[in-house]
């Protein structure tokens, strides 16, 4: 999609379609008005016989409105007045541009971006905007013999004055890399697991080292067994799908500037291991490595943005299957931090990927380490789907991680890292175990990845509920990408 920016009159625009809200009880908007008066009230007369009242989620198309010289006009209700923020705004912008998808129309001038959002500017607007119409138009059609191509093109948003051009090509800069991330980290999650293995992973990182001028090194199970990550290379034994450590630096800032530090989870399917999963969506675990996803989409939009920070992505990818070879519950390893790990469970094998990453990103002298996960069930029992579970052991990261995605509306949640739950990882054999028992999962499994951040800023966020959606419109929602791009920007700002 090509977006442009401009300030106009609605009824000026020569497009396929001309966006205006409407608020409840018909009340128009600026941009609505001046298209009703250039048609003489035609728009008030069509609200007047009631086939639309403004209220939230509600759309009309008209077609050839006097007075003004585009070809449609998209009526987007918006609810209350009083009650238009951020989300109601978000909404109206994702409704607005899946709409004209569903249409013929090619290029659309979007008004509702000119409507004020207390708090927030005009780049937000603008940000928020882009980065929502590249996700409601996204399409995921790679494996169908017939695509659906979307018509619409060009979008145009609309700022009211002149003056407010140069804060929202800003926005719309960082919305389309936000955008293109997400839709990047949707298009890696929603394949299936054959065609994305371990392999396939590290060959997606190296394209986009290329196209990023990235440093990008891929360890292979010889150069991990070296190393002595066998915790990680205990989760891979099972599987015909050799596993990868993949590390791709971005170098946008200061020569010496401690980097940040962002570990996936790539567990390109979890079948559960000799402890194998229920069969009932089972296909789900091929989302196993949106964390991994997540962390190179974020990078791409850090990238795009060409941000003023060192930022080095390292992802554990690996198979996790059962077959003679497989690791057994009661099998014992040595980390690559040297603690000694009884593994009692072999489906809770994110943790042992991501432990021998986390040990292997001391290297980097990092300024903060976030990884990303799907890592357990019982963070969705927490949490559903709505929030990510964070998990810190520096409350300035965990409050700067919070507010990140409450500005995109990509939340997180912070749960408890208290030592009181530690004590339930204790092992009779080894260091410790790889499971907590019945109760607090989601801590429990954070408590575990605990033990080997002690020697940096770290923050976890547990993705397993808000990575992607189940049912009808199943498909990768491409979170936390916002969450981290906004955090990376804010950090860089900091760092300036
Ligand atoms: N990848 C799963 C977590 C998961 C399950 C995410 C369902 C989303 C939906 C993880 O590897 C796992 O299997 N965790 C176990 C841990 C348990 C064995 C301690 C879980 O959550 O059941
Ligand atoms: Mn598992
Ligand atoms: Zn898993």
């Amino acid at each position: 999609m090509e977006f442009s920016i401009k300030s106009g009159s609605p009824e000026k625009q020569r497009c396929g379609c001309v966006v205006v809200g409407v608020f409840e009880q018909r009340q128009l908007s600026l941009a609505a008005e001046l298209l009703d008066n250039a048609a003489a009230g035609a728009l008030s007369d069509i609200l007047r016989r009631g086939d639309m009242d403004g209220k939230a989620g509600t759309t009309l198309l008209v077609h050839n409105l006097p007075g003004s010289l585009c070809e449609r006009v998209l009526l987007v209700g918006l609810g209350k007045a009083k009650a238009f923020h951020a989300k109601a705004y978000v909404a109206a912008i994702r409704l607005a541009v899946k709409t004209l998808t569903d249409t013929g129309c090619s290029d659309a001038a979007l008004f509702l971006t000119e409507i004020p959002v207390a708090p927030h500017d005009t780049t937000w607007r603008i940000r928020q905007a882009a980065s929502n119409a590249l996700q409601a138009s996204y399409r995921f059609d790679r494996f169908k013999s017939n695509k659906k191509p979307v018509a619409l093109r060009k979008l145009t948003l609309i700022v009211s004055r002149r003056g407010e051009l140069a804060a929202a090509e800003k926005g719309l800069h960082e919305g389309i890399a936000i955008g293109e991330g997400c839709s990047f980290t949707r298009d890696l999650a929603n394949l299936p697991g054959n065609i994305c293995h371990p392999g396939y992973l590290a060959e997606t990182a190296r394209a986009l080292a290329e196209e990023y001028q990235l440093e990008c090194n891929i360890l292979e199970q010889d150069a991990m067994a070296e190393l002595g990550m066998h915790a990680l290379l205990a989760v891979a034994r099972g599987s015909a799908q050799a596993p990868r450590l993949i590390v791709l630096h971005y170098r946008g800032g200061k020569k010496n500037a401690p980097p940040v530090v962002l570990v996936g989870k790539g567990i390109t399917f979890d079948s559960g291991g000799i402890s194998l999963k229920p069969g009932a969506d089972m296909d789900e675990m091929k989302y196993d490595m949106s964390g991994a996803a997540s962390v190179l989409g974020a990078l791409k939009a850090a990238a795009k943005m060409a941000l003023p920070i060192n930022l080095t992505v390292i992802i554990p990818a690996a198979e996790n299957m059962p077959d003679g070879n497989a690791t057994r519950p009661g099998d014992i390893v040595t980390s690559l931090s040297g603690q000694t790990i009884e593994i009692l469970n072999t489906d809770a094998e994110g943790r042992l990927i991501l432990c021998d990453a986390l040990t292997y990103a001391e290297r980097f002298k990092p300024a903060a380490v976030i990884d990303v996960a799907t890592l357990t069930g019982a963070c969705v029992v927490a949490l559903g789907h709505f929030a990510t579970g964070l998990f810190s052991s520096k409350p300035a990261l965990a409050r700067a991680l919070l507010r990140a995605g409450e500005e995109c509306d990509d939340r997180a949640w912070q749960l408890p890292l208290w030592d009181d739950y530690q004590d339930l990882l204790k092992s009779p054999f080894a260091d410790l175990a790889n499971i907590g028992g019945r109760w607090g999962g989601a801590i429990t499994a954070a408590c575990f990845l605990a033990r080997f951040t002690e020697k940096y800023a770290w923050a976890h966020l547990d993705i397993a509920g808000t990575a992607w959606n189940s049912g009808k419109d199943k498909g990768a929602t491409g979170r936390p990408v916002p969450l981290l791009t906004h955090y990376l920007m804010h950090y860089s700002e900091s760092e300036a």
